[in-house]
């Protein structure tokens, strides 16, 4: 590991203080790219995006470039997008089927695999010793939670499934519905001039902001989130802190009370869906689970995936330094929804978390706020507070992880500002699994 900067104590070691270097040092931002972001499992892409063989899109872990591609065995591979002769982008297409990658500078071409499959004139001007199975591209893991795939560089990380920890039983509250969830693509792509824990925090764990935020695009939309705008009540729901630094907030409707942003007829289309479908959910899931899949969810799977239930949306805060990200907008839907609200979903996410969305917008401005405030020479010195709550999360009987309630807490965000900090300073994952299994009892 290099180490450009001492990380102790920016994180307090109750998570509820933060020096606000952590989200704008350029030192601490390229430390995050090697200690983060070349460990942790990131989101790629779904399997509805590849489905048939030659099919391919291309992503990024951190700012690595990476070619995600489905080869004609049917294994999705993932390498890096970025050529082993001079360093050219081998494909500059968001997606698309091809047969092979060919760079646009020399022409060197690479395989659904990575392999380095053709070099030009290579007989005639590269000598015996030049050794083409040694120049493949750096290839990266690839594991999938239900169709939902994911990639690490660090060859000793935990599997997918043991890094989701509890998260992975809660995702399948909505992944493992008769027929699974997907996404709706391509991404849309948004550039925001903030740091990209802003935004990971607040979708694990920021419901407080909702009825503030958000309290004048919530009177206009109206619906059940309408009752939270200016803060008229706090909101019922639950918390939920995992070993792994990922989390969520859930606020539970009823059998007859639907909680959702969707207007007009795809509302009605949505609460038919989930008034057929919550029975099914509680005979397969249990009623646990029943009980927050009719709910609005925001979520964070620690580093930079998130998502939201009820608006539908799925994001990854691609960083583009410590002051800028960009953002990546999939719709979610259950596989088995009529095609008709499979749009309808996509048309209340673009309203609401797109280019121009509503609360995209509300929020990124918060967010460069956060951010460059946080750079001014006194300022910088300064800590930020996630106290909320503090101490009343804990054990639930039904539900694995720390669980608080309501709600409003900050117990997601201090936990995952935790893993954070844990990332940052741990040599390798027996370190960072010893110390959050520790903090966890799990
Ligand atoms: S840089 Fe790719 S072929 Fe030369
Ligand atoms: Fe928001």
């Amino acid at each position: 590991m290099n180490r450009y900067q001492s990380i102790d104590g920016l994180v307090s070691a109750d998570g509820a203080t933060q020096n606000r270097q952590i989200y704008w040092n350029e030192d601490i931002y390229q430390q995050e790219l090697e200690q983060v972001f070349a460990r942790s499992w990131l989101f790629l892409t779904h399997d509805s995006m590849i489905p048939n063989p030659g099919d391919f899109v291309t992503a990024f872990m951190g700012e690595d470039r990476v070619i995600v591609a489905r080869g004609r065995d049917g294994t999705v591979r993932a390498f890096l997008n970025s050529c082993n002769h001079r360093g050219n982008i081998v494909c500059r297409a968001d997606s698309g089927n091809a047969r092979s990658f060919v760079c646009n500078y020399h022409g060197w071409a690479y395989g659904l695999d990575g392999a380095l499959v053709n070099v030009p004139l290579e007989a005639d001007i590269y000598g015996e010793g030049f050794d083409r199975s040694t120049l493949g591209l750096k290839s990266v893991r690839v594991e999938s939670h239900r169709g939902f795939l994911f990639g690490n560089f660090d060859a000793s990380a935990p599997s997918l499934v043991d890094y989701l920890g509890e998260m992975a039983w809660y995702f399948d509250t909505f992944m493992d519905v008769p027929g699974g969830s997907e996404l709706l693509g391509p991404p849309i792509k948004v550039r925001i001039k903030a740091n990209w824990k802003f935004f990971a925090e607040n979708f694990v764990g920021d419901f407080y902001h909702a009825g503030w935020t958000h309290a004048a695009a919530l009177e206009v939309i109206g619906g059940a989130l309408a009752a939270v705008s200016g803060n008229k009540m706090v909101a019922p729901g639950f918390q939920f802190a995992t070993t792994f630094g990922h989390g969520f907030n859930a606020s539970p409707g009823t059998d007859e009370m639907f909680p959702h942003v969707h207007q007009g007829e795809i509302a009605r289309q949505f609460e038919d869906w989930m008034r057929s479908r919550i029975p099914v959910v509680r005979e397969r899931l249990g009623k646990e689970r029943a009980s927050i899949y009719n709910a609005i969810w925001d979520g964070t799977m620690f580093p930079n995936t998130s998502f939201l239930r009820g608006i539908d949306t799925w994001k990854v805060w691609q960083p583009r330094g410590p002051k800028e990200l960009e953002v990546w907008t999939w719709t979610l839907v259950e596989r088995d929804m009529p095609e008709a609200l499979k749009q309808g979903i996509r048309h209340t996410n673009e309203k609401t978390f797109g280019a121009a969305g509503m609360l995209e917008g509300d929020d990124g401005e918060n967010m460069e706020g956060n951010t460059h405030s946080s750079a001014g020479w006194v300022t910088r010195n300064e800590r930020l507070n996630s106290e909320m709550g503090l101490g009343n999360d804990g054990p639930h009987p039904d539900f694995p992880s720390q669980v608080s309630e309501p709600a409003d807490n900050e117990a997601a965000q201090r936990n995952f500002l935790r893993m954070w900090e844990t990332m940052m300073t741990a040599r390798d994952w027996d370190e960072i699994m010893a110390v959050r299994r520790g903090e966890h009892g799990t």
